[in-house]
């Protein structure tokens, strides 16, 4: 089977077996297409919790599948990968962070959503890169604890200067791998373009960047652009899908090092044979689990809304 045959099979199957098809931005473009929903860790969540069909496929991460599981227990909620880990949500975990909370009673624990099921339970409210700030405001205690994320949560202190934000050495191998010196040689390689960048880059890199934002963000600011050059500073593929989407803009990658060997662990074939029922991971979570960290992402939607 070629590409476009395998991608009519996902969706013949996908209808016969009520699947609803997640893929985040960082995926492939072929599987993007054949997804009901695309987008960021916000709107995925978003997206999850108002889906219909019996069961989830969820073509990313696993805190992502873990995340559908979280606000749909009833449903089916399959990662298309098992192998599909997160290397930031992987550095911290339950016993770690009771440890700290401890040294910080009074202080609100905010967690990025790119940790792990268990890891929320113990979290006041998670966040996501797109919702961060926003959240961060809206909450009424000037003391935070930001977990585990140092450079998006340099990010939102700045943005957020009222606040008194802990932060912990916790953060994303692929975007904090991303050099300051490579975002300048990139400025002066691409002098006209804009340069892109995600929080999770480290904050030399943002404070060289016309725009942070998260995936959407990004992909936003570019689409709505007058301006018909950039430099992405995120995941390569988004580069590749707005390239896609604005035929009449050029952009560039900010760097080699932005690929995600998670995110780009999914294939088709990895599609074709959850539905065929040959592969995948249905994910499960215990009810004490899911009550506890169901409480910090319902005060995400609630918060950020
Ligand atoms: P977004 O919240 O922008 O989707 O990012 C998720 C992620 O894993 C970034 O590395
Ligand atoms: Fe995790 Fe970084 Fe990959 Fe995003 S890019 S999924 S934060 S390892």
């Amino acid at each position: 089977m070629n590409i476009a045959q395998l991608q009519q099979e996902i969706l013949k199957l996908k209808q016969e077996k009520d699947v609803c098809i997640l893929a985040h931005s960082y995926q492939a473009r072929e599987i993007c297409e054949i997804a009901d929903f695309t987008g960021d860790s916000y709107k995925l969540s978003v997206d999850a919790s108002k889906v219909k069909n019996k069961t989830i496929l969820m073509c990313g991460v696993r805190f992502m599948a873990e995340t559908c599981k979280i606000l749909s227990p009833e449903k089916t909620v399959i990662l298309a990968q098992p192998m599909a880990g997160c290397a930031m949500a992987d550095q911290m975990d339950r016993v770690l962070i009771s440890q700290v909370k401890e040294q910080y009673p009074n202080h609100t624990v905010v967690a990025y959503i790119n940790t792990t099921a268990e890891l929320k339970t113990i979290c006041d409210v998670c966040v996501t890169s797109s919702s961060a700030v926003k959240i961060v405001n809206n909450i009424e205690n000037k003391d935070i604890l930001f977990i585990p994320d140092c450079n998006l949560g340099a990010f939102v202190a700045e943005q957020c200067p009222d606040k008194n934000i802990k932060l912990l050495n916790g953060g994303c191998p692929i975007h904090a791998c991303v050099s300051p010196d490579e975002a300048k040689a990139a400025k002066e390689r691409y002098p006209e373009a804009e340069l892109l960048v995600h929080p999770e880059c480290v904050p030399a890199v943002c404070a060289q960047a016309d725009y942070v934002g998260s995936t959407s963000g990004i992909m936003n600011y570019a689409v709505n652009s007058d301006k018909k050059e950039f430099i992405i500073g995120t995941e390569i593929s988004i580069a590749e899908h707005l390239q896609y989407m604005c035929p009449d803009k050029t952009f560039h990658i900010l760097s080699l090092k932005l690929i995600c060997p998670n995110m780009k662990a999914t294939t088709l074939v990895d599609v074709y044979n959850c539905l065929a029922e040959n592969g995948g991971e249905e994910i499960e979570l215990d009810d004490e689990t899911i009550r506890d960290a169901k409480r910090c992402i319902d005060e995400m939607i609630r918060l950020g809304d």
